[in-house]
């Protein structure tokens, strides 16, 4: 099968969900806005990075999918949707973009288990992380449904919501690892390629870093 554009992406993620401007703008499809900045930022830092800017924007898209059935079992459903419609070089976005280097260890907000763990975890043993994969990673931890905020303030979000796990140091320090591994290859601060970040999230980033610090440095 040839390469799906971003545009054919973007049209799978809507289909059956998005028919008109206002559905957009229901709180039952805010998910959508989050994958159109996430593709709209992958997009960006795959440029930054001399790579296939399309591709990267068509996986943003179309990381979330599976929401579209389940949003519990996004990321397994997700990657069924797109298998049996033919797009195996999209699926398995699906399964990788909440795991850090393809390590299934390396997630915000707990994490899998039982059955729904060991599926992921098959897959992702046998898939080392791609470029592509790490953008998206790194995306999916600075894209809101409302636009881009920083990882800080995304972590923290993450925390408030879903509580403090046995991981949640680990995958901090690895997500400022990813970002600094990608800063060093585009020669630039992600906060530099996304000025739309407002002033306020830049100016909170050491306040927001202290927060997160202290709820989860007991997480070991
Ligand atoms: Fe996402």
């Amino acid at each position: 099968m040839e390469k799906i554009t971003s545009a054919q992406a973007y049209a799978l993620l809507v289909d059956g969900v998005i028919e008109n401007e206002n559905d957009l703008k229901k709180s039952a499809n805010k998910w959508i806005l989050h994958c159109i900045y996430t593709a709209i930022a992958a997009k960006r830092i795959a440029e930054r990075l001399q790579l296939d800017g399309d591709y990267a924007m068509a996986l943003g898209y179309v990381h979330d999918i599976g929401r579209k059935i389940d949003h519990f079992n996004h990321p397994l459903e997700g990657y069924k949707y797109l298998m049996e419609r033919g797009y195996e070089d999209l699926a398995g976005i699906c399964l990788t973009h909440s795991f850090i280097d393809n390590d299934i260890t390396m997630t915000a907000g707990g994490g899998p288990d039982g059955e729904k763990y060991t599926k992921i975890n098959a897959f992702l043993k046998n898939h080392s992380p791609t470029i592509y994969d790490n953008i998206v990673q790194m995306c999916d931890l600075f894209c809101l449904e409302t636009g881009f905020t920083t990882v800080e303030k995304r972590l923290l979000d993450i925390t408030k919501r879903k509580g403090v796990f046995p991981n949640s140091l680990d995958h901090y320090h690895k997500t400022i690892e990813l970002k600094k591994r990608l800063e060093r290859e585009m020669g630039c601060d992600l906060y530099e390629l996304f000025p739309e970040i407002s002033k306020e999230d830049l100016e909170n980033v050491m306040t927001d870093r202290q927060e997160l610090l202290k709820m989860i440095s007991g997480s070991k």
